[in-house]
Protein backbone atom coordinates (compact mmCIF):
# COMPACT_ATOMS: atom_id res chain seq x y z
CA UNK A 1 0.00 0.00 0.00
CA UNK A 2 3.03 2.37 0.97
CA UNK A 3 4.47 1.68 -2.15
CA UNK A 4 1.51 2.39 -4.19
CA UNK A 5 0.83 5.79 -2.84
CA UNK A 6 4.75 6.55 -3.38
CA UNK A 7 4.28 5.63 -7.09
CA UNK A 8 1.64 7.61 -7.89
CA UNK A 9 3.67 10.08 -7.27
CA UNK A 10 6.16 9.79 -9.49
CA UNK A 11 3.12 8.79 -11.97
CA UNK A 12 2.04 12.53 -11.80
CA UNK A 13 5.80 13.55 -12.49
CA UNK A 14 5.12 11.10 -15.97
CA UNK A 15 8.22 8.42 -14.77
CA UNK A 16 8.67 4.68 -16.10
CA UNK A 17 7.87 2.11 -13.71
CA UNK A 18 8.80 -1.81 -13.12
CA UNK A 19 6.82 -3.57 -10.95
CA UNK A 20 7.28 -6.53 -8.63
CA UNK A 21 4.92 -8.35 -6.56
CA UNK A 22 3.83 -11.82 -5.97
CA UNK A 23 -0.29 -11.35 -6.88
CA UNK A 24 -0.73 -11.38 -10.80
CA UNK A 25 -3.89 -9.43 -10.45
CA UNK A 26 -3.24 -7.11 -7.77
CA UNK A 27 -0.24 -6.09 -9.82
CA UNK A 28 -2.11 -5.35 -12.75
CA UNK A 29 -4.09 -3.29 -10.60
CA UNK A 30 -1.54 -1.30 -9.35
CA UNK A 31 -0.23 -1.09 -13.34
CA UNK A 32 -3.39 0.67 -14.68
CA UNK A 33 -3.74 2.80 -11.52
CA UNK A 34 -0.25 4.79 -12.71
CA UNK A 35 -0.94 4.47 -16.22
CA UNK A 36 -4.65 6.09 -15.33
CA UNK A 37 -2.50 8.66 -13.10
CA UNK A 38 -0.02 9.75 -15.97
CA UNK A 39 2.98 7.06 -15.88
CA UNK A 40 4.81 6.82 -19.52
CA UNK A 41 5.19 3.60 -18.79
CA UNK A 42 4.55 0.71 -16.84
CA UNK A 43 5.44 -2.98 -16.98
CA UNK A 44 5.08 -5.46 -14.28
CA UNK A 45 7.22 -8.41 -13.09
CA UNK A 46 5.24 -11.46 -10.81
CA UNK A 47 7.60 -13.14 -8.33
CA UNK A 48 7.56 -14.43 -4.74
CA UNK A 49 10.50 -12.31 -3.74
CA UNK A 50 11.74 -14.97 -1.36
CA UNK A 51 13.03 -16.87 -4.47
CA UNK A 52 16.24 -15.66 -4.23
CA UNK A 53 17.63 -17.74 -7.05
CA UNK A 54 14.89 -15.56 -9.71
CA UNK A 55 16.42 -12.50 -8.60
CA UNK A 56 19.29 -11.96 -10.99
CA UNK A 57 16.76 -12.79 -13.66
CA UNK A 58 14.41 -10.33 -12.32
CA UNK A 59 16.42 -7.78 -12.10
CA UNK A 60 18.11 -8.27 -15.51
CA UNK A 61 14.61 -8.20 -17.05
CA UNK A 62 14.24 -4.99 -15.18
CA UNK A 63 17.39 -3.62 -16.76
CA UNK A 64 16.30 -4.57 -20.09
CA UNK A 65 12.23 -2.96 -19.82
CA UNK A 66 13.98 0.50 -18.33
CA UNK A 67 17.21 0.48 -19.86
CA UNK A 68 18.80 2.51 -17.09
CA UNK A 69 17.08 2.63 -13.70
CA UNK A 70 17.16 5.62 -11.63
CA UNK A 71 15.49 5.09 -8.15
CA UNK A 72 15.10 1.17 -6.73
CA UNK A 73 12.37 1.23 -4.13
CA UNK A 74 12.09 -1.73 -2.25
CA UNK A 75 9.21 -1.86 0.18
CA UNK A 76 7.41 -5.46 0.36
CA UNK A 77 7.25 -6.97 3.57
CA UNK A 78 5.13 -9.13 6.03
CA UNK A 79 4.61 -8.04 9.73
CA UNK A 80 4.88 -12.11 11.11
CA UNK A 81 2.86 -13.07 14.39
CA UNK A 82 5.16 -13.23 17.37
CA UNK A 83 3.91 -15.53 19.03
CA UNK A 84 3.57 -18.08 16.35
CA UNK A 85 7.35 -17.52 14.96
CA UNK A 86 8.30 -18.42 18.90
CA UNK A 87 6.80 -21.59 19.02
CA UNK A 88 8.25 -22.46 15.45
CA UNK A 89 12.02 -22.03 13.81
CA UNK A 90 10.47 -22.39 10.07
CA UNK A 91 7.78 -19.15 10.80
CA UNK A 92 10.38 -17.44 12.06
CA UNK A 93 13.17 -18.14 9.10
CA UNK A 94 10.32 -17.24 6.86
CA UNK A 95 10.06 -13.91 8.31
CA UNK A 96 13.66 -13.17 7.76
CA UNK A 97 13.97 -14.30 5.07
CA UNK A 98 11.17 -12.22 3.74
CA UNK A 99 11.65 -9.11 5.17
CA UNK A 100 15.96 -9.25 5.06
CA UNK A 101 18.02 -11.92 3.34
CA UNK A 102 15.42 -11.15 0.20
CA UNK A 103 16.60 -7.36 0.82
CA UNK A 104 20.01 -8.25 0.93
CA UNK A 105 19.91 -9.91 -2.11
CA UNK A 106 17.71 -7.65 -4.23
CA UNK A 107 20.06 -4.85 -2.84
CA UNK A 108 23.73 -6.40 -3.24
CA UNK A 109 22.51 -6.91 -7.27
CA UNK A 110 21.13 -3.17 -7.29
CA UNK A 111 24.16 -2.31 -5.57
CA UNK A 112 27.17 -3.14 -7.97
CA UNK A 113 24.70 -1.72 -11.35
CA UNK A 114 24.25 1.74 -9.24
CA UNK A 115 27.74 2.17 -8.48
CA UNK A 116 29.18 1.01 -11.96
CA UNK A 117 26.60 3.82 -13.05
CA UNK A 118 28.04 6.37 -10.32
CA UNK A 119 24.48 7.81 -10.18
CA UNK A 120 21.18 6.74 -8.60
CA UNK A 121 18.76 6.29 -5.42
CA UNK A 122 18.12 3.29 -3.64
CA UNK A 123 15.29 3.67 -1.36
CA UNK A 124 14.59 0.99 1.42
CA UNK A 125 11.38 0.70 3.86
CA UNK A 126 12.71 -0.29 7.30
CA UNK A 127 11.10 0.38 10.59
CA UNK A 128 10.94 2.00 13.78
CA UNK A 129 10.97 -1.54 14.81
CA UNK A 130 14.15 -2.23 13.93
CA UNK A 131 15.69 0.73 16.57
CA UNK A 132 15.22 -1.60 19.49
CA UNK A 133 13.52 -5.31 20.16
CA UNK A 134 10.29 -5.89 22.24
CA UNK A 135 8.84 -8.57 23.24
CA UNK A 136 5.87 -8.03 21.24
CA UNK A 137 7.72 -7.78 17.84
CA UNK A 138 11.25 -8.52 18.20
CA UNK A 139 11.23 -11.36 15.24
CA UNK A 140 10.28 -8.45 12.62
CA UNK A 141 12.35 -5.94 14.49
CA UNK A 142 15.31 -7.94 14.13
CA UNK A 143 14.89 -8.19 10.21
CA UNK A 144 14.16 -4.87 10.13
CA UNK A 145 16.95 -3.47 12.61
CA UNK A 146 19.04 -5.74 10.47
CA UNK A 147 17.98 -3.99 7.07
CA UNK A 148 19.03 -0.49 8.51
CA UNK A 149 22.38 -1.81 9.27
CA UNK A 150 23.05 -2.91 6.33
CA UNK A 151 21.88 -0.11 4.27
CA UNK A 152 24.14 1.86 6.52
CA UNK A 153 27.22 0.02 5.30
CA UNK A 154 26.00 0.38 1.97
CA UNK A 155 25.39 4.25 2.13
CA UNK A 156 28.63 4.67 3.53
CA UNK A 157 29.97 2.20 0.21
CA UNK A 158 28.23 4.23 -2.60
CA UNK A 159 28.71 7.49 -1.21
CA UNK A 160 31.65 8.46 -3.34
CA UNK A 161 29.90 6.92 -6.24
CA UNK A 162 27.48 9.88 -6.10
CA UNK A 163 24.78 6.75 -5.15
CA UNK A 164 22.20 7.95 -2.71
CA UNK A 165 20.74 5.14 -0.26
CA UNK A 166 17.61 6.26 1.71
CA UNK A 167 16.88 4.28 5.34
CA UNK A 168 12.62 4.58 5.37
CA UNK A 169 11.76 4.09 9.11
CA UNK A 170 7.75 4.90 9.39
CA UNK A 171 5.95 3.77 12.65
CA UNK A 172 2.31 2.98 12.55
CA UNK A 173 0.63 3.11 9.43
CA UNK A 174 -3.03 2.44 8.49
CA UNK A 175 -2.37 -0.33 5.54
CA UNK A 176 -3.64 -3.78 5.11
CA UNK A 177 -0.38 -5.07 7.38
CA UNK A 178 -1.95 -3.74 10.16
CA UNK A 179 -5.51 -4.53 9.78
CA UNK A 180 -5.67 -6.40 12.85
CA UNK A 181 -3.99 -3.69 14.90
CA UNK A 182 -6.45 -1.17 16.75
CA UNK A 183 -5.79 1.84 15.21
CA UNK A 184 -5.43 5.09 17.43
CA UNK A 185 -3.92 8.71 17.00
CA UNK A 186 -0.14 7.58 16.55
CA UNK A 187 -1.04 5.61 12.76
CA UNK A 188 -0.68 7.71 9.82
CA UNK A 189 -1.97 7.07 6.38
CA UNK A 190 0.09 5.49 3.79
CA UNK A 191 -0.56 8.50 1.80
CA UNK A 192 1.11 11.14 4.35
CA UNK A 193 3.86 8.54 4.54
CA UNK A 194 4.48 8.00 0.35
CA UNK A 195 4.72 11.97 0.46
CA UNK A 196 7.42 12.02 2.86
CA UNK A 197 9.02 8.84 0.93
CA UNK A 198 8.68 10.86 -2.46
CA UNK A 199 9.78 14.19 -0.91
CA UNK A 200 13.37 12.19 0.67
CA UNK A 201 14.19 10.49 -2.16
CA UNK A 202 14.36 14.08 -4.46
CA UNK A 203 16.02 15.86 -1.28
CA UNK A 204 18.75 12.25 -1.63
CA UNK A 205 18.08 11.93 2.68
CA UNK A 206 19.74 9.29 3.89
CA UNK A 207 17.60 8.16 6.80
CA UNK A 208 13.76 9.65 7.05
CA UNK A 209 11.43 9.08 9.98
CA UNK A 210 7.55 9.15 8.85
CA UNK A 211 5.69 11.09 10.36
CA UNK A 212 8.92 13.12 11.34
CA UNK A 213 8.20 12.83 15.46
CA UNK A 214 8.86 8.99 15.13
CA UNK A 215 12.74 10.21 15.09
CA UNK A 216 11.94 12.02 18.64
CA UNK A 217 9.93 8.78 20.34
CA UNK A 218 12.81 6.65 19.43
CA UNK A 219 15.52 8.64 20.83
CA UNK A 220 13.33 8.36 23.91
CA UNK A 221 12.71 4.79 23.51
CA UNK A 222 16.56 4.20 22.54
CA UNK A 223 17.57 5.92 25.54
CA UNK A 224 15.97 4.13 27.74
CA UNK A 225 18.73 1.92 29.88
CA UNK A 226 18.03 -1.54 29.61
CA UNK A 227 18.00 -2.92 32.90
CA UNK A 228 14.48 -0.99 33.36
CA UNK A 229 13.74 -1.36 29.42
CA UNK A 230 13.75 -5.48 29.81
CA UNK A 231 11.02 -5.01 32.60
CA UNK A 232 8.48 -2.94 30.22
CA UNK A 233 5.74 -5.02 28.60
CA UNK A 234 6.02 -3.58 25.42
N1 LIG B 1 2.19 -0.60 7.92
C1 LIG B 1 3.04 -0.27 8.87
O1 LIG B 1 2.64 0.10 10.01
C2 LIG B 1 4.52 -0.27 8.60
C3 LIG B 1 5.37 0.33 9.53
C4 LIG B 1 6.73 0.33 9.30
C5 LIG B 1 7.24 -0.27 8.16
N2 LIG B 1 6.39 -0.87 7.27
C6 LIG B 1 6.96 -1.49 6.08
O2 LIG B 1 6.45 -0.84 4.94
C7 LIG B 1 6.53 -1.72 3.82
C8 LIG B 1 5.21 -1.69 3.07
O3 LIG B 1 4.20 -2.26 3.88
P1 LIG B 1 2.68 -1.76 3.88
O4 LIG B 1 2.42 -1.20 5.23
O5 LIG B 1 2.44 -0.93 2.69
O6 LIG B 1 1.89 -3.13 3.85
P2 LIG B 1 1.23 -3.93 2.63
O7 LIG B 1 0.19 -3.10 1.99
O8 LIG B 1 0.87 -5.25 3.20
O9 LIG B 1 2.44 -4.05 1.62
C9 LIG B 1 3.41 -5.07 1.72
C10 LIG B 1 3.58 -5.64 0.34
O10 LIG B 1 4.64 -6.60 0.39
C11 LIG B 1 4.25 -7.66 -0.46
N3 LIG B 1 4.97 -8.89 -0.13
C12 LIG B 1 5.03 -9.51 1.07
N4 LIG B 1 5.78 -10.61 0.97
C13 LIG B 1 6.19 -10.70 -0.32
C14 LIG B 1 6.97 -11.62 -1.05
N5 LIG B 1 7.48 -12.70 -0.47
N6 LIG B 1 7.17 -11.39 -2.37
C15 LIG B 1 6.64 -10.31 -2.98
N7 LIG B 1 5.90 -9.39 -2.35
C16 LIG B 1 5.66 -9.59 -1.04
C17 LIG B 1 2.76 -7.81 -0.21
O11 LIG B 1 2.18 -8.54 -1.27
P3 LIG B 1 0.73 -9.20 -1.14
O12 LIG B 1 -0.24 -8.08 -1.14
O13 LIG B 1 0.68 -10.02 -2.36
O14 LIG B 1 0.73 -9.96 0.14
C18 LIG B 1 2.32 -6.36 -0.16
O15 LIG B 1 2.04 -5.89 -1.44
C19 LIG B 1 6.93 -3.08 4.39
O16 LIG B 1 8.32 -3.26 4.22
C20 LIG B 1 6.63 -2.94 5.87
O17 LIG B 1 7.42 -3.80 6.65
C21 LIG B 1 5.03 -0.87 7.45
Amino acid sequence: MIAQETARLFAADGDRFFLVGRHAEKLEAVAEDLRVRGAAQVDTFCLDLTRLDRHEELWQQALSTLGQVDILLIAHGTLPDQQRCQQSVPETLQALNTNFLSVVSLLTLAANYFEARRAGCIAVISSVAGERGRQSNYVYGTAKGAVSLFLQGLRNRLFPAGVAVLTIKPGFVDTPMTAAMEKNRLFASPATVAQGIYRAIRQRKDVVYLPWFWRWIMLIIRLIPERVFKRLRL
